[in-house]
């Protein structure tokens, strides 16, 4: 619900309440963010004093008690008073550099407002509020877009910048959101890692000046991930005030909090200035990605629900239906396969109950290896004879659908395409360019590269019934300049690059609305939920490990549901850490997400296939609730416990699968009891393997024995059922 009353604006959602007032001075003041309260003009909690070196705006006079370096504010302005984090900078024509925003009008829509070319959360229960704040002098306009979905607590954000001006104007930042607290007694909680051990949680409290995480390599990254949390220092799962932000882009990005002098805090995300400049001729403007918050005053867990069902219900386009369980070639052949050896996998798979097979890299051009090919879209009939056409249907003979590997953004200098176009990888002139993975950008922020791209593409895809592709981007972007652009428009290119992706992305979805696209970035180098709105599934990591993946997937389920984690059991020794971990661990880590196998199932024994067949009846018996419903995270890998454990539940609380997977052992392991979340406090269930009924209450609040577990990394699941 969004109300307008006396200059000051109350957003409503199910549980918190957002409020903003445009001040005596037109500035656009927050007042508050947090559990919902019946509302009035929160403005009297700003506390205005003469403090000292504090500036004040030209019409205040000489009333000292007001300066824009301690009012809390909904768009921070730069150059005229506010020494804080900037939201804008503007680079206008004499020169100058300042920024002063003031209210102008406002306008509430039913519905939630759209924007062209970048991911934004859609559909049912959105409202809409745009308040257009203006810098009279440089005549620039900023609309201030917010979308509030009541339900899901989730507030979005995005923000146009319109030249009004005769004369060009350069945007050098633009943040998506800008977050001001009257406290700064908060932990900042940030995802980070590196390629193959992605989104590591990491808390700590603010500390005075400004703490900072972000991506300078094109992607979202796997280094830092663009959603981030605010918190009470003593926030827990169950309890104590958080903030989640979540930017819907998946480029350069900066989240950065700081603890001003005042006790005061603030949190400003949007697309990173580094090498950011783009160029407003008059009358243009500039659309900044869409950021979501969500604020929960009962801990992580309920925050992260939020999260998970406005992602499910308002951001993913996924196709209808349940997604089958797929075998991927990649850890069982890499580049060495023929038509053969890929049905011969799939023999072994289909019986299992595998229902799709995913051809991955080395399928097309000159690829033997990753020094060649990219960029060559045509299927090399040398190890696949008669293409997929030919390939296709020996599949789908065996009961299979069939999907494929593709990164259409990269290039390898040997290729055809490199030779025919050199400029048409990213690059300056006269400059060398800088590989890595031997392989160079495409330059998507030029139509015609993707276009050419896209129909080489779809000459494939169009080829033969394909029911998934997974959309690989394998490398950072470094020599950016685009050969098709001047000089005064270089700073556009990382986002335009961004732009690019998502625009052939779009096309692909129109042109084949059934075909499921996992998005990949070296595994999790792009999870973010700008992709996902393209993409709804993502593969997590290159690190199939189930012990990593215990940090890797715990980090990503902050913000992420579990349905877009792309997960797979794959051999042991593991081929990214070599530990060795029992079959049955590898399939209860991998089932909690878009579950898969990733090896060679014709080198497996007759007692692991039935493993396999047990794991793939558990995933299918416990779709829906792993799928649609709550995720639990119930024993943190951090805390040393000895485990960790996590649970789904069903949307009506009738069923719940528990999973645990332990730590390395010691001698004389402690007796574990386990308490369970989200029950039916009166419901009876059977759990699994026991005879005895328990009340929900009773599991939720005296737990669950699980006695003595032994042996490094093992694995124990419950499956739970309420009776009638
Ligand atoms: C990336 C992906 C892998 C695999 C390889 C193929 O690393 O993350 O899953 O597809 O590329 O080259």
């Amino acid at each position: 619900m969004i109300i307008f009353d006396n200059n000051v604006f109350t957003l409503h959602t199910r549980r918190t309440t957002y409020q903003m007032k445009a001040d005596a001075y037109r500035v656009l003041v927050h007042t508050y963010y947090g559990a919902r309260i019946g509302g009035g003009d929160l403005s009297y909690l700003i506390r205005y004093a003469d403090r000292g070196f504090s500036p004040n705006p030209s019409e205040a006079g000489h009333e000292r008690v007001y300066s824009l370096d301690t009012v809390p504010q909904e768009y921070s302005t730069c150059g005229v008073g506010d020494f804080r984090l900037p939201s804008i900078e503007l680079e206008l024509s004499d020169g100058s550099r300042l920024v002063d925003l003031r209210y102008k009008d406002h306008e509430i829509r039913a519905g939630k407002y759209a924007l062209e070319g970048l991911p934004a959360f859609h559909g049912e229960g959105g409202e809409t509020l745009v308040i257009r704040l203006e810098d009279a002098c440089a005549q620039v306009e900023v609309e201030l877009y917010y979308g509030v979905f009541e339900e899901h607590d989730l507030i979005t954000r995005a923000v146009r910048i319109v030249n009004r001006s005769a004369k060009p104007v350069r945007v050098t930042r633009a943040a998506s959101v800008c977050l001001d607290f009257m406290r700064s007694d908060m932990d900042f909680v940030t995802f980070d890692g590196r390629h193959v051990m992605e989104r590591g949680m990491n808390r700590a409290p603010l500390r005075p000046g400004v703490q900072s995480v972000g991506s300078v390599r094109g992607i979202s990254s796997h280094q830092h991930n663009p959603f981030v949390m605010l918190c009470d220092r003593d926030c827990g799962e169950d309890h104590g005030l958080c903030y989640g932000v979540a930017l819907l882009y998946s480029g350069n990005f900066v989240a950065e909090a700081e603890r001003c002098q005042f006790g005061d805090a603030r949190l400003v995300m949007g697309i990173h200035p580094y090498h950011f400049g783009y160029l407003l001729e008059p009358g243009g403007a500039f659309t900044a990605p869409e950021a979501a918050m969500i604020c929960s005053p009962d801990g992580f867990t309920p925050m992260s629900h939020r999260f998970h069902r406005a992602i499910r219900q308002n951001l993913l386009r996924d196709i209808p239906g349940r997604k089958p369980v797929l075998i991927n070639s990649w850890e069982a052949t890499y580049f060495d396969f023929d038509a053969e050896k890929l049905v011969q996998i799939a023999k072994e798979a289909a019986p299992l109950g595998i229902g799709l097979f995913v051809m991955d890299d080395g399928w097309f051009g000159k690829r033997d290896s990753d020094m060649s090919g990219l960029g060559d879209w045509t299927v090399n009939e040398r190890k696949l004879p008669g293409g997929l056409h030919a390939l296709v249907p020996r599949i789908h003979a065996l009961g299979m659908r069939f999907g494929l590997w593709v990164e259409p953004e990269m290039v390898s200098e040997d290729s055809d395409l490199y030779r025919a176009h050199p400029d048409w990888a990213l690059g300056a002139p006269g400059r060398p360019r800088t590989r890595s993975r031997s392989q160079l950008v495409l330059d998507f922020s030029r139509r015609e590269v993707r276009e050419h791209v896209y129909a080489a593409l779809r000459r494939v895809l169009s080829s033969a019934p394909i029911a998934y592709v997974k959309w690989d981007m394998n490398r950072n972007l470094t020599d950016v300049f685009s050969a098709a652009l001047p000089a005064e428009r270089q700073g556009e290119v990382y986002h335009r690059y961004v732009l690019g992706v998502y625009e052939m992305l779009e096309w692909m979805r129109r042109d084949y609305p059934d075909m499921l696209i996992e998005g990949c970035s070296g595994g999790g180098g792009r999870f973010d939920a700008g992709m996902l709105y393209y993409t709804p599934q993502i593969w997590c990591s290159d690190n199939t490990d189930a012990v990593d993946r215990l940090t890797i997937q715990y980090g990503t389920s902050f913000c992420y549901p579990v349905c877009t984690m792309g997960a797979h059991v794959s051999a042991v020794p593991n081929e990214q850490t070599g530990r060795m971990t029992p079959l049955k661990t590898r399939g209860v880590v991998a089932m909690s997400g878009a579950f898969g196998y990733e090896l060679d199932l014709s080198r497996i024994s007759q007692e692991d296939k039935q493993v396999i067949r047990a794991q793939i009846r558990t995933y299918e018996d416990n779709y829906d609730l792993i799928h649609d419903g709550d995720y639990y995270r119930l024993a943190s890998p951090y805390e040393g416990e000895g485990y960790t454990a996590w649970e789904h539940v069903s949307p009506d609380r009738r069923a719940a699968l528990v999973s645990l997977v332990t730590s390395s052992a010691h001698a004389a392991p402690a007796f574990w009891t386990l308490k369970l979340k989200g029950l039916d406090p009166d419901a009876v269930y059977r759990v699994s393997g026991d005879e005895r009924r328990y009340r929900g209450d009773v599991l939720m609040r005296a737990g669950y024995p699980l006695g003595m577990v032994k042996g490094d990394y093992q694995a124990r699941q419950l499956e739970l059922r309420a009776e009638d």
